[in-house]
């Protein structure tokens, strides 16, 4: 991508921003996870680039400072904006749960949380994925930054969800396939509280 290149697609987010802004979301977030164009130039296995967008991690991350401030310019500072990122690349050389998490302190100031799924970028994945099994990735991040942080990944009982919670592994839960499978799923739980 040239700087023009990069340049359209700041501003594609800022558009993106705009609309849902007028469509009357309550929040956005910003995905820089599961191998998509954020996430490809935040990770050393597909950024190649040899200019102030590739190399450290200081220039990797820049093109996700520079799409969320295109974002607040929009929204302002008081639209929640949360980051969606990948903690591994599951591949030698690929991201790391601290490499994401020292990626996030260039971030968080911009930031009202981060969700923390994994894997996505080149296809490897993980040996299992039991039970939370990204929420140990999250647990790393939530070392390091102090906006809240969102685990998800196989979290299916209250009583998990609730431990995760207690434990401060994680401040928010997100849940995927247990809706998909009954939609009153976020209601039972709630019945149970
Ligand atoms: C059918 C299906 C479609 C999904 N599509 C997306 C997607 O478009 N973007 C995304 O970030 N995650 C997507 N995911 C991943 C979920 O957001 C979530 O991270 C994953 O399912 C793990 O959470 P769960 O165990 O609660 O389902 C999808 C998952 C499923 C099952």
């Amino acid at each position: 991508m040239s700087q023009a290149d990069i340049n359209a697609v700041i501003e594609q987010f800022r558009m993106a921003a705009h609309r849902s802004l007028q469509a009357g979301f309550d929040g956005i977030e910003l995905h820089a996870a599961h191998g998509h164009l954020l996430h490809q130039f935040l990770s050393p296995l597909s950024n190649q680039r040899t200019d102030t967008y590739g190399g450290s991690l200081e220039n990797r991350v820049r093109l996700i400072q520079e799409v969320l401030g295109a974002i607040r310019t929009e929204v302002g500072i008081n639209y929640p904006v949360q980051l969606r990122v990948s903690a591994s690349d599951f591949a030698d050389g690929g991201l790391t749960p601290a490499e994401v998490a020292l990626a996030l302190t260039y971030l968080e100031s911009e930031l009202d949380a981060v969700h923390v799924s994994s894997g996505g970028l080149v296809p490897a994945a993980p040996l299992a994925t039991p039970e939370g099994y990204q929420t140990p990735y999250a647990a790393v991040i939530k070392q390091y930054v102090k906006i809240p942080v969102i685990a998800v990944g196989n979290i299916r009982t209250q009583t998990f969800a609730n431990f995760i919670l207690a434990d401060e592994i994680a401040d928010m839960i997100a849940i995927g396939r247990p809706l998909l499978e009954d939609a009153s799923f976020g209601e039972k739980m709630l019945s149970l509280a």
